[in-house]
């Protein structure tokens, strides 16, 4: 059953983890925290990710704003190890929203300065981070002008609203070119990698499950049709631009029925994920970002949370399930791909205590890196606490709440609306204020 986060010591936590069947991770030592992670070409300095969230706070251009630097600024002075970019479109129909960031030829120059601003405040760190940006079409959940207009792989009558475009494969062409383009300009602008976003619902993962997309080299029952876009993206990427390191945030299970990774009844079946995987590994990708579910279908998946949005029914499962789900999932990933440094997702329902199940999970080999989304809005200097403090401080952390997912379903700018109360407390004042 559903309960809100009341764990007042780790005591009570691990005993409600056992309360529902299962162990939850647990280390005092910090130390596989802060170990460095050395890549070929790059040594992360520790074990910490900002996840990548979109703040809906772009200029119309797509170019980052002052509010989408104050964002990146924040992160850069936290300490994390690696700072994953939120989802960035490649294409101006395949924004979520019209403040999506947008990375184009007119207005690459602007990343290039938020990235030289983000090294010269990291510096006070003493890290140097390891900049992805993620590369994205919305897809079916587009919105370019603040209206839906979805374009899918093929129709799901779970997921369609109203009908979409169903892209055709010369649009997929296309779309992989502006990939292959955004992915120069990410090099130019002095990203270490881009990540080819395939999770949560969005069009490379539509793909990979667009089983009823017929007579075509993009989907049907094959799998080398299925991770065809995915797969010569990333190789056309490699060819193009081999200076940047390419990785993919990967669902590995959408868990709803004719997603990505699951079988008939939208149970989770890893096979072809797996699969994919491999391919991955033999293309010599050594860093993944690992996730599950849709935002938009299944939220308590992707991110476990103590209030779900206006409107939403409270799901039945513990939130703890969730954060064991991914664990588990992330596990199995990072056991049968040792090559690939793995990066597990939501963490953030765990509060103060994150660190400790993390530490765990990296020592146990389950993982390589934590990363943090809603908690790097409310609390982006968590991994420098720790360092100096060896705890993470309780008034700081993420509550799950929902309040930042809530901006941005109404299309405005996202952030803590606890932690950072100025700035998008004031925010959700507004929203209340007009009624939503
Ligand atoms: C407001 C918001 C924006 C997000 N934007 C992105 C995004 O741009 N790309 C992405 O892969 N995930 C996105 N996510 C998912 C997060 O990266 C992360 O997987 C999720 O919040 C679970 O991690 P957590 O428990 O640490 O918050 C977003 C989540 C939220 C709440």
């Amino acid at each position: 059953m559903h309960e809100r986060f009341k764990y007042r010591t780790r005591e009570d936590l691990l005993l409600k983890a056992g309360e529902l069947g299962f162990e939850l991770p647990w280390s005092d030592d910090m130390t596989p925290l802060f170990q460095p992670f050395n890549f070929p070409v790059f040594s992360v300095a520790n074990r910490f990710v900002v996840q990548p969230m979109e703040g809906y706070d772009s200029g119309n251009d797509g170019s980052p704003s002052d509010l989408s630097k104050r964002r990146y600024l924040r992160y850069a002075s936290g300490g994390s190890g690696i700072i994953w970019f939120e989802a960035v479109s490649v294409v101006r129909e395949g924004r979520s929203n019209p403040h999506q960031l947008w990375i184009h030829k007119k207005n690459s120059d602007a990343f290039s300065r938020l990235n030289e601003e983000v090294r010269k405040n990291a510096v006070k760190t003493g890290i140097d981070p390891f900049l992805v940006v993620q590369l994205t079409h919305s897809g079916r959940y587009s919105r370019p002008d603040g209206k839906a207009k979805p374009q899918v792989a093929a129709l799901n009558p779970l997921l369609d609203k109203m009908p979409p475009v169903i892209l055709t494969d010369d649009d997929l062409k296309r779309i992989i070119d502006r990939f292959v383009e955004a992915s120069m300009l990410a090099y130019k602008a002095g990203f270490n990698a881009v990540d080819i976003k395939a999770c949560h619902g969005y069009l490379v993962v539509d793909l990979l499950s667009a089983k009823a997309r017929m007579n075509s080299n993009f989907g049907g029952n094959e799998t080398s049709r299925r991770f065809r876009f995915l797969l010569e993206t990333i190789d056309r990427i490699k060819d193009e631009v081999p200076e940047i390191g390419v990785t993919t945030r990967l669902s590995i299970s959408d868990l709803y029925r004719g997603g990505f990774g699951v079988d008939e009844n939208g149970g989770a079946d890893f096979s072809e994920p797996l699969l994919l995987a491999d391919q991955l590994k033999s293309r010599g990708i050594n860093l993944v970002n690992i996730t599950m579910g849709s935002p938009y279908f299944n939220p308590q998946v992707s991110r476990p949370y103590d209030n779900p949005l206006p409107g939403q029914v409270l799901p039945e499962e513990h939130p703890l399930e969730g954060v064991m789900r991914m664990i588990n999932g992330t596990s199995l990933f990072q056991r049968r791909f040792p090559e690939i440094a793995m990066v597990g997702s939501a963490w953030s329902f765990l509060r103060h205590y994150a660190p400790h199940v993390g530490a765990a999970v990296i020592k146990n080999g389950d993982a390589v890196f934590m990363g943090f989304g809603r908690n790097s809005f409310a609390y982006p200097s968590m991994p420098l606490d720790l360092m100096k403090n060896g705890e993470a401080d309780p008034r700081k952390t993420c509550i799950t709440c929902s309040g930042c997912t809530r901006l941005i379903r109404n299309l405005r700018p996202g952030g803590c609306v606890i932690r950072d109360r100025e700035i998008y407390g004031n925010e959700l004042k507004k929203l209340i204020a007009d009624g939503k």
